[in-house]
């Protein structure tokens, strides 16, 4: 059996099926890109689900990478994929703007899934190898996988928002969940507020101690191991933007989007996977509004809103398009000419290109997320924006506001406020967008993917290379030597 010394554990595999259902191609996300060098260079492995129920596909090599396929019933989509991932974690994760559902059958079936995932890294990881588990659709994995195969350094990275502890203390397996997480050596973040979030539930949940970023877990021996929990904020291949923004055919491809619109003097843009997170009703509503009073009007501006499909069986998603179809349809029809549109709607998904064309169209950036990991449509946006204009709207709820504070932020809440940010990124003089966008654009060019998953694995390969207690020394003397923080105990007190 093939065994590799460094392992990718994720829910989706990093391909997917060929439209004539024969072969496979690399997925677009994100990740993917951001690990394939490491991959190809570590001659690494990869398990994940290849997206379609009850299909067993055996391991296979694609492009240097050795690829291990968990198979998922329908009953496991239902219940581990569409039930506790996304209609319980999810929304939880994301703080509550939809209702969780907590149903113990779901849970259930997480576990065992997990265990199956967890079982699959364990049979293909080589001695002493390191793993790095993704995201909360596997967040028992690294519990799982330590008891398997104490000899693993095992890294586990969050992409999604960590909730306060107000909240996360609803969930009935609270204490499993922490449990499972603190499993890994290293445990990352998108935001600092994130790790604290996560900190602060393990000293009152499980009452064990933190010092700055380092957690004192009790180990199967008796002593205790240091795991660390910190924030590692996820970034995009800049490059690639850059070099497709420099194509002519895609500047070309840019000005035929305009003219398609009927060349208005701006053009908004918001890219989101169609989920509730996203803020796309308090946009909708903004713009609405902002033609109602008259301050804006469709041969000025028109709105292009691409909705990629998501989650499609899952409820609250169902109902998200409904009402945001519905609500496309009543603006487009109050506002729209023979020759203008208030808001073009798509409901699909587009190749990369295209997205850097309709960027390179788009003066105003739309990002309202009511709560996001980090958002990459905002960096891909800026990287894209090889000329140093266009203005970036940005919400503080997502992860990438952190380090884009010269993007204009807003509470997309506040939907005055969103209105007047809105207008003040139309009427933009080019010399302040010129200076916005270049600080934007420093940051995503310095901080670039590579630098993320670099980082990660460095702090990783700490715990790697010495022993637990080692490690855990090095940590505590890197960091600003402030005293082991503890929870009163109170367990009435979920504030
Ligand atoms: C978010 C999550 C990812 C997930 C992606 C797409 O970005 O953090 O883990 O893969 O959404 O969602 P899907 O449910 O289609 O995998």
């Amino acid at each position: 059996m093939t065994q590799a010394d460094f392992v990718v554990v994720a829910n989706r595999l990093p391909v997917d099926r060929t439209p004539d259902g024969e072969g496979w191609r690399r997925s677009p996300g994100g990740l993917v890109t951001a690990l394939e060098p490491v991959m190809r260079s570590a001659e690494g492995a990869w398990v994940g689900w290849a997206g379609q129920a009850d299909v067993t596909v055996e391991p296979f090599d694609f492009d240097g990478t050795h690829l291990v396929p968990v198979t998922l019933s329908a009953s496991d989509v239902q219940l581990y994929y569409e039930g506790f991932s996304n209609d319980t974690i999810w929304p939880l994760y994301h703080d509550v703007i939809a209702e969780p559902t907590y149903k113990r059958a779901w849970w259930d079936a997480y576990v065992k899934v997990n265990q199956r995932f967890a079982q699959a890294a364990a049979d293909v990881t080589a001695d002493s190898g390191i793993v790095w588990v993704q995201d909360y659709q596997l967040q028992l994995v690294p519990k799982m996988l330590r008891e398997m195969r104490p000899d693993l350094t095992i890294g586990y990275f969050h992409h999604i928002p960590f909730p306060a502890y107000g909240l996360y203390a609803q969930l009935p397996w609270r204490k499993q969940v922490l449990e499972g997480l603190l499993g890994a050596d290293v445990i990352g973040f998108q935001r600092v507020a994130d790790a604290g979030n996560f900190a602060r539930a393990v000293r009152r949940q499980l009452r064990y101690e933190t010092k700055a970023s380092g957690i004192l877990v009790p180990d199967a021996e008796g002593g205790t191991r240091v795991a660390l929990a910190k924030a590692f904020p996820i970034s995009i291949d800049a490059e690639s933007y850059i070099e497709l923004a420099q194509k002519p055919e895609i500047q070309q491809r840019a000005k035929e989007i305009r003219e398609g619109l009927g060349n208005p003097r701006k053009i908004l843009l918001g890219v989101d996977r169609l989920d509730y997170t996203k803020g796309i009703r308090h946009r909708l509503k903004a713009w609405g509004e902002l033609l109602e009073d008259g301050r804006a009007s469709v041969e000025d501006a028109t709105l292009v809103q691409v909705a990629s499909p998501s989650r499609e069986r899952v409820e609250a998603y169902v109902q998200l398009r409904d009402e945001i179809e519905m609500t496309v349809g009543r603006i487009n029809g109050d506002y729209d000419t023979t020759t203008h549109t208030a808001i073009r709607y798509l409901h699909q998904s587009y190749p990369r290109e295209e997205m850097v064309a309709l960027f390179l169209a788009a003066d105003v950036m739309l990002v309202t997320a009511l709560r996001d990991g980090m958002n990459l449509v905002a960096k891909e946006y800026v990287a894209s924006r090889i000329d140093n204009r266009g203005v970036l709207v940005l919400s503080e709820f997502a992860g990438a506001a952190d380090e884009m504070g010269s993007a204009l932020l807003i509470n997309p809440h506040d939907i005055d406020g969103l209105k007047d940010q809105i207008m003040r990124a139309i009427d933009m003089p080019a010399a302040e967008q010129g200076r916005r966008m270049r600080a934007l654009r420093k940051r995503v060019r310095d901080h670039d993917v590579e630098d993320w998953s670099q980082d990660f694995l460095e702090a990783l390969s700490v715990f790697h290379e010495k022993s637990s207690r080692a490690a855990a020394e090095q940590i505590t003397r890197d960091d600003d030597g402030s005293t082991p923080e503890r929870e009163p105990i109170d367990e009435t007190d979920a504030g």
